[in-house]
């Protein structure tokens, strides 16, 4: 075996396989894992040097061996490592058994009568490989004539709909989780105009009737101003319709009928009315205090000053 693969062919191989498994099996996100994870590098590394090296301690050691042996071992040794795996005695034993032809030696033995102005036949068997393959497909051809035409098991229209269903059903199983993947940590202001005009739709179905149309406000306060009760920014404004308002303001927690993702829409789209101006909007509530981004970051900062 060492003969046949040459070690510059052995070595890279080894490692491909070993580096290819890694990035396979590692979870690095769009990063190489061996990038993302220096560890993983350094292993690599590691693994290339101790390959080489067992390459290297391997061949010392025939080396040695080569010399300690006599002349009439030598010989024998390198007459058997001269023969290439096509004249090895598995190889040819192989071929014998799946091809069952006659050596050229033998040829009288399958040579028919006729003979058409010098061109003769043989009668060789057919080859075996062959023939089990073509029993093969006769077991499968009837298996499949029983099954589907004699009894009458699903046909290419059912199977498609049995396919579907099951997509369905994963895509249903996925949509049933998928809210919890929207929260108040990892929420983010929408911009694009397809949320925003989800976010619009479920505003006029769900809040109108308190805030009006325009954001200007009637029974709950105004949300087109720079003042909130409940915080501004997108994090605040998403907890207040998850969570719903003060204890009987009338703002009730709408997680239990918006899900999540749809929240940060209308989220996203009540503060897309910031600055608009409705004519007649409910003035200020008093209790309402001016938002500035900016102090998010003060918040985080002392977060981070803390940690
Ligand atoms: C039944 C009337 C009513 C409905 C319907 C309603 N709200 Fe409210 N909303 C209020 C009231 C009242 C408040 C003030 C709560 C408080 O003072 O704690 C409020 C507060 C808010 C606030 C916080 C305002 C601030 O200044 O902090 C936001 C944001 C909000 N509502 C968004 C919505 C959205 C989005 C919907 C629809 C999904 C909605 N509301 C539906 C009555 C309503």
């Amino acid at each position: 075996m060492k003969k046949l693969i040459p070690v510059y062919v052995r070595v890279p191989v080894i490692f491909a396989f070993v580096f290819g498994a890694m990035e396979y099996f590692i979870d690095s996100g769009e990063q190489p894992a061996f990038i993302k994870f220096p560890m993983i590098g350094l292993f690599l590394l590691v693994f290339l040097f101790l390959l080489i090296a067992i390459e290297i301690v391997a061949n010392a050691v025939d080396n040695v061996t080569y010399h300690l042996l006599t002349e009439e071992q030598k010989k024998q040794l390198e007459e058997a490592q001269e023969i290439s795996f096509t004249e090895s005695k598995f190889f040819k034993n192989m071929v014998s058994k799946l091809t069952r032809t006659k050596a050229i030696e033998q040829e009288a033995d399958v040579m028919l009568d006729h003979n058409y102005d010098g061109i003769r036949e043989l009668d060789n068997v057919l080859p075996p490989w062959w023939v089990y393959l073509f029993y093969g497909t006769i077991i499968f051809a009837g298996i499949y004539l029983v099954r589907f035409e004699v009894m009458g098991d699903y046909d290419q229209k059912q199977e498609f709909e049995t396919e579907m269903k099951v997509a369905k059903a994963a895509v249903d199983e996925y949509l049933k989780t998928a809210p919890d993947m929207m929260s108040k940590e990892k929420v983010t202001l929408l911009t694009d105009a397809s949320s925003l005009a989800q976010g619009k739709t479920l505003y006029t179905t769900n809040c109108v009737a308190c805030h009006r149309a325009d954001g200007g406000g009637q029974i709950g306060p105004n949300l087109t101003d720079k003042h909130w009760i409940l915080g501004g920014g997108i994090k605040n404004v998403f907890n207040t319709i998850m969570e719903g308002g003060r204890d009987g303001k009338g703002m009730v927690a709408w997680k239990a009928s918006i899900k999540p993702s749809d929240i940060q829409k209308v989220a996203s789209y009540v503060l897309s009315l910031q600055g608009t101006n409705p004519k007649d909007a409910k003035p200020t509530e008093p209790e309402a205090v001016e938002w500035k981004e900016a102090a998010i970051a003060t918040v985080d900062s002392t977060k981070i000053a803390a940690k």
